[in-house]
């Protein structure tokens, strides 16, 4: 197959070794990619936010399969103009995108399914907002409706604090005061067709900047996958009361979901709650997910993207574990420090069972340079944990990058 992928972090990277991992001959083109994923795909230029540009893009060219990676093309609507013209395309439309896009819009859709999350006021006013948070009291949860790369939700015991993010945030839109909800999380990953959906295995995040679940929230510093504290009939259930609901309902409105639902669900002692939809793979979930994926990443994205799911065996899945432990630059998530040299990636590339996706990195004359805040991510597969975590962190400590941040606790307490 000719298969494009929009994007250009450790997500397309992971897709994109998924997909030659297959060995199968596809031809990959990623636009715009990174240096990291050029060694996987040609990688070409392109403004993935433009919807015209991307659809001459793909008609000029001729796909067989569009692979949208990222949630701020799928906001901007790139999927509609493609898939008008009959070209496969993973990834919802402008419509459906708003599950991720607005956060009041997936409390609507959850309320009109009968999808269960915690419950959510909506504040036009700080004076309004004070006595929403008294109502619900510390800790608080606010988040901004709309894209905000990381920064629009805040989780604090500080009243002043939520305040003030209240009063930052009802600039740029509509903010929401939420229930806080205390529990483990877990991503689960669904493909969806408009109508039906597939599983993936279950992943954990750690959304936290240091160890411990310290600092600020960033887009996540390492991820594990199985999760094997989870009860057998989890995913059934999450597939029953969470993403066939909300499928059905997008499908009901007129505005199908085809592409990657992710659920960003709390296991509070009440039960299952989701505290987020995603409308695109998770970073860094799939860099966990996919290279334990056994069956063709290919056929089941175009069986997505064909609204032929139905009939797609389910997945099949490696026995054994992934752990990834993303290496970020100096303040990161703040002002992260950028352009600094990365040192050892060759020798970390080779450590047994390990392979690195690049978010941020460009290469310039044989040498490679950290060009954002989350630099790359550090996978590496095992019979255990313990094994996979020795590996990941043998790895992680042979590259060099003055002032890099990692955790050092990923998956460290997974029985
Ligand atoms: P979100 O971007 O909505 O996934 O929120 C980022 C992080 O904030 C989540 O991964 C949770 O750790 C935390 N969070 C969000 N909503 C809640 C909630 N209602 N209760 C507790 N923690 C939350
Ligand atoms: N890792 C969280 C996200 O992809 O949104």
């Amino acid at each position: 197959m000719k298969i494009l992928v929009l994007g250009s972090g450790a997500r397309e990277h992971a897709i994109v070794k998924a997909l030659a991992a297959e060995n199968a001959g596809h031809e990959l083109v990623c636009a715009p990619g990174n240096s990291g994923i050029a060694a996987d795909a040609r990688c070409l230029p392109l403004d993935i936010t433009d919807p015209q540009a991307v659809l001459s893009f793909v008609t000029e060219s001729g796909y067989d399969l569009v692979v949208v990676g990222p949630e701020a093309p799928l906001v901007a609507g790139v999927a509609d103009p493609l898939r008008e013209r009959g070209i496969p395309v993973f990834g919802p439309g402008k419509a459906a995108a708003q599950l991720e896009g607005s956060k009041t819009f997936a409390k609507r859709i959850m309320s009109a399914a009968g999808v269960p999350t915690g419950g959510a006021t909506r504040v036009d006013s700080v004076e309004g907002a004070a006595a929403v948070l008294d109502e619900y009291g510390a800790p608080y949860v606010i988040k901004a409706d709309g894209l905000a790369a990381g920064k629009g939700v805040l989780v604090t015991e500080d009243r002043v604090a939520a305040l003030e993010h209240v009063e930052f945030w009802i600039r740029h839109g509509e903010v929401l005061i939420e229930e806080f909800l205390d529990g483990p999380e877990v991503s689960l990953f669904f493909l969806a067709d408009g109508h039906n959906v597939l599983p993936l295995s279950p992943a954990q995040d750690y959304k936290r900047i240091f160890d411990n679940d310290e600092g600020p929230n960033t887009g996540g510093m390492g991820a594990y996958s199985p999760l094997p504290w989870l009860d057998e009939g989890f995913v059934a259930e999450v597939t029953e009361t969470v993403a066939i609901p909300t499928v059905r309902q997008l499908e009901a409105e007129g505005t199908p979901f085809i592409g990657l639902l992710y659920c960003g669900l709390i296991l509070p002692e009440a039960g299952i709650r989701v505290i987020e939809f995603n409308a695109r793979f998770g970073d860094p979930e799939t860099q966990v997910v996919l290279p334990r994926l056994d069956s063709p990443l290919s056929a089941a994205l175009l069986a997505a993207a064909t609204g032929t799911l139905s009939a797609h065996e389910p997945l099949d899945v490696a026995e054994d574990v992934a752990v990834t432990v993303v290496l970020a630059s100096e303040n990161y998530p703040e002002s992260p420090v950028t352009g600094r040299e990365l040192t050892g990636l060759v020798e970390a590339a080779a450590v047994p069972g390990v392979q690195l996706v690049h978010a941020a990195t460009e290469e310039r004359d044989g040498r490679w340079f950290a060009t954002g805040g989350r630099v790359l991510s550090v996978v590496a597969r095992a019979e255990s944990f313990a094994a996979a975590r020795e590996r990941a962190y043998e790895a992680i400590a042979l590259i060099g990058l003055e002032g890099g941040q990692f955790r050092t606790d990923i998956a460290e307490r997974v029985a």
